[in-house]
């Protein structure tokens, strides 16, 4: 018997993948929590909010000239949104060439629940982000589109009148939190006890962490929706 053993360096194994999958989320998911927090200062005013926002393009001064800090975190995300896809794209076709013929019951309802949800999920986000850029970044695709006055730009994004807007943002932050839950009942379950109830804690934990993220992100646009921030 001819045995064939083909090296990958530890980046390229599963292993090293699985690692760059988590510490990518990692990035990720801690930039929408921040990011997250930070819009809930919508409700502490106009004036409060934009100096928020201009705050955040001055992160790093005196010691980085310039909006460095900006483009180093835009730098670090995008990476990270890089690493993270690849990494996914290589594991998942991994995975389906090891088992080329489906698993015929439960297993089968697992595996495309997730693939289903991840794949087209991290479509519409991906999709999202670059709305959301042209959107409130850059202001291209806003009614008022002008990047020293954030707050306007918000009120003017989820009027009343651009209820798809709010649906749009609904749908993908609602991806997100699928997208969040299954990845993180992943990270827990790693880091718990391997038994069903670790499992079922883990299952509730990224419920709770999810449902709390997508709230957070919504209680913005629907605010501004129902006329609370205006
Ligand atoms: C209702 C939910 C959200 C609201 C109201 C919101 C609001 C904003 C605003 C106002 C900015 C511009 C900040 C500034 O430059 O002054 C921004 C930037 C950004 N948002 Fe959001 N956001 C939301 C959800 C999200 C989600 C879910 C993601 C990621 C999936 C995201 C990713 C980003 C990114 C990457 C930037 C650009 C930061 C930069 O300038 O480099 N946002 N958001």
């Amino acid at each position: 018997m001819v045995v064939t053993t083909r090296t990958r360096s530890p980046i390229r194994s599963n292993v090293g993948l699985k690692a760059l999958m988590a510490v990518t989320g990692i990035i990720l998911v801690l930039f929408l929590i921040l990011h997250m927090l930070g819009n809930l200062k919508v409700f502490t005013g106009e004036t409060s909010f934009d100096h928020y926002a201009h705050w955040l393009r001055d992160i790093g001064k005196p010691l980085l000239p310039g909006v460095w800090y900006l483009w180093i975190q835009r730098g670090v995300l995008t990476v990270a949104v890089i690493g993270h896809i690849v990494a996914a794209t290589v594991l998942a076709r991994r995975a389906r060439a090891a088992r080329p013929v489906p698993y015929a019951h439960c297993a089968k309802v697992q595996g495309s629940y997730a693939a289903r949800t991840m794949r087209w999920g991290g479509v519409i986000i991906l999709l999202f982000v670059i709305y959301h850029l042209l959107d409130l970044t850059s202001g291209n695709l806003n009614p008022v589109g002008d990047p020293r006055r954030p707050y306007a730009n918000v009120v003017a994004d989820f009027a009343p009148e651009r209820w798809y807007v709010t649906l749009f943002y609904t749908l993908a932050i609602v991806a997100i939190g699928f997208h969040l839950r299954h990845g993180a009942f992943s990270a827990f379950r790693s880091l718990g006890q391997q038994t069903p109830k670790g499992e079922r804690r883990a299952r509730a934990a990224a419920l709770v962490f999810a449902v709390a993220l997508c709230a957070g992100f919504l209680v913005v646009p629907f605010a501004v929706l129902t006329g609370l921030v205006a």
